[in-house]
């Protein structure tokens, strides 16, 4: 493979580093400076309006930056994405979820295959199978319509499903509802089946290989579950053509491995299939999303791809100094290599995206916490910077002090709807409209802070003064859309993945492999004889581990 250009040796780097420290944050002496700076900052995105004048930047910072991208040859990487080739080189795979949402007359041939022809063949089946679940001509064993749909999953084959599904609850039909298990933890197949009725109960399940220990465990206590509680209800007859017939009424599956889905008894006939070219955290416009398409119905899955397929559209082709996904990547950067930002906070002023950070934690952390470049050698900067945050206003009763007032410097992108789903009043106030205030606050507070004159003309003791000054330049993006449809949805995960795209390139890493969840599952394999108490096997483990073993095996019940 080739070396990537080490983003450290660009002219462009060097450039970054004077100006970075040249650079004495002012937001406050900034806007004053340049009235028009707000605008100049602002950019519209498909429905999305993003603002990213609050950031610790100027003109020649950006300009800087965009020289970065050109000199890592972001460009030519990312054609080469889209394009199909190989640039998950240590999987040796295509990255191709761009193809996942293309629409239905694009095309795409990648060694020798229609894919374009491949994603409408499977979504035509999907929406198909959805449209039977919603109108009931899909019955359970018993002949009862569905009325719940549970996914099992774990990672893509789970975040993404659970995010959209909640942040979408408004586009649902009356009368389904999905649920999600993901843990091994048994108590959470147990307290997501507990109140179920089997016989109006669909699961699918969800993985792109077939062979996470999570998923399988979990799928295989389902399905115990499911032919225990028919049979005890007297629904199914105490044979396996009448266990296999409630299967195939009660399970369908979604994977690239179609042979393990008929291994596990689920006929191939209710499978969804996907491709080697889709990433885990980058799935959920595949079948993955099955349990959305689903709930908001197919044409509201269509909405949704058409928002991605925007983005994508946006990314491949605005020029460079228009481009929001290459500017918030390389803002990011910005923040992480010349600012040292450890993490990145993600705050959206809408309840229903209160999964969005877990969801986008995969998304930039697995894809982007590497330590080697793509040909294996070293990176030559930091990486990955940590993603976390939760729906404001909580966060503000809770973190936000830190983001405000501690030491380090945490980027912050906060994310808010104009009309929202219940526009409901308190007395004569507009609940959402006081909501949306506490957006619009927050990112002025942090952005221009509080003077220590400002605080003592409110009467404060001269002793606590300090306590109470807001140094401000606390970098924020603020991304708004008119509401959260389901392209909405759509266009800030493909925003998202973009940003996660630019920075894995700027890094010379490959943002599409996952090789550092490997080595726990295998030593989770070889530790469980331990566990269930094999002496030999406990013996093979280090002190540490083979105490905490021990103590474990001493305690249980
Ligand atoms: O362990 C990490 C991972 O491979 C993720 O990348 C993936 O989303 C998740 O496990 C689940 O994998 P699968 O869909 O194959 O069950």
């Amino acid at each position: 493979m080739t070396t990537p250009v080490d983003a450290t040796t660009t002219e462009a780097w060097e450039d970054l580093r004077t100006l970075k420290d040249a650079l004495v944050p002012d937001l406050r002496a900034w806007f004053t400076a340049d009235p028009s700076r707000a605008e100049k900052f602002t950019f519209d995105l498909a429905d999305l309006h993003i603002d990213l004048s609050k950031n610790l930047i100027d003109t020649d910072v950006v300009d800087a930056l965009l020289r970065l991208a050109d000199q890592v040859e972001l460009p030519a990487h990312r054609e080469a994405m889209f394009s199909g080739e190989r640039i998950n080189v240590t999987e040796d795979r295509s990255v191709l979820h761009t193809a996942l949402r293309l629409p239905a007359d694009a095309e795409l041939v990648v060694d020798g295959q229609d894919v374009v022809t491949d994603v409408h063949e499977v979504l035509d089946t999907m929406f198909a199978f959805a449209d039977k679940v919603r109108s009931g001509e899909w019955k359970g064993v018993s002949g009862k319509r569905i009325e719940t749909v549970v996914n099992i999953g774990i990672g893509g084959s789970d975040l993404g499903p659970v995010m959209v599904y909640e942040a979408l609850l408004p586009y649902k039909q009356q009368g389904l509802t999905c649920r999600f298990i993901s843990n091994i933890d048994p108590a959470d197949c147990a307290e997501t089946l507990a109140d179920l009725d089997p016989s109006t109960t669909l699961f699918i399940i969800a993985s792109k290989t077939f062979t996470t220990l999570e998923t399988l465990t979990n799928a295989r206590m389902a399905r115990d579950w499911l032919l225990r509680a028919l049979a005890a209800d007297g629904e199914i007859e105490d044979t396996d053509e009448a266990r296999r017939g409630a299967i195939a009424k009660h399970f369908v599956a979604v994977s690239t491995a179609l042979d393990k889905v008929a291994e596990f008894g689920i006929d191939p006939v209710n499978a969804f299939g996907f491709w080697n070219w889709v990433g885990g955290r980058y799935s959920v416009d595949s079948a993955v999303g099955l349990s959305v398409a689903i709930a908001i119905g197919p044409d509201g899955f269509r909405d949704f791809l058409g928002g991605f397929h925007a983005v994508d559209e946006h990314f491949r082709t605005t020029p460079a100094e228009r481009n929001v996904p290459l500017l918030m990547g390389l803002l990011n950067v910005w923040y992480v290599n010349f600012f040292d930002a450890h993490s990145h906070a993600v705050l959206p002023y809408a309840q229903y995206l209160h999964r969005f950070a877990a969801y986008l934690q995969q998304l930039t952390m697995e894809s982007n916490g590497k330590s080697v470049r793509a040909d294996g050698t070293p990176v030559t900067s930091q990486t990955g910077e940590i993603f976390w945050g939760e729906p404001g206003t909580n966060g503000q009763h809770a973190f936000y002090q830190l983001i405000h007032q501690g030491t380090r410097l945490i980027p912050a992108d906060f994310i808010a709807v104009a009309n929202p789903a219940h526009p409901v009043k308190d007395g004569d106030t507009d609940v959402h409209g006081l909501f949306l205030a506490n957006f619009f606050a927050q990112t002025a507070a942090l952005a221009f802070g509080k003077t220590a004159d400002e605080v003592r003309a409110e009467g404060t003791p001269e002793a606590i003064v300090p306590a109470r000054v807001f140094e401000g330049n606390r970098p924020t993006t603020s991304i708004m859309a008119s509401e959260l449809t389901p392209s909405v949805v759509g266009q800030l995960i493909a925003l998202y993945e973009h940003i996660t795209f630019v920075q894995g390139i700027v890094w010379g890493i490959d943002s599409f492999d996952q090789w550092g969840v490997e080595l726990g599952k295998k030593l989770a394999l070889e530790i469980a004889p331990a566990v269930f108490g094999d002496a030999e096997a406990l013996s093979r483990q280090d002190p540490s581990t083979r105490s905490l073993v021990s103590w474990y095996l001493e305690t249980r019940a």
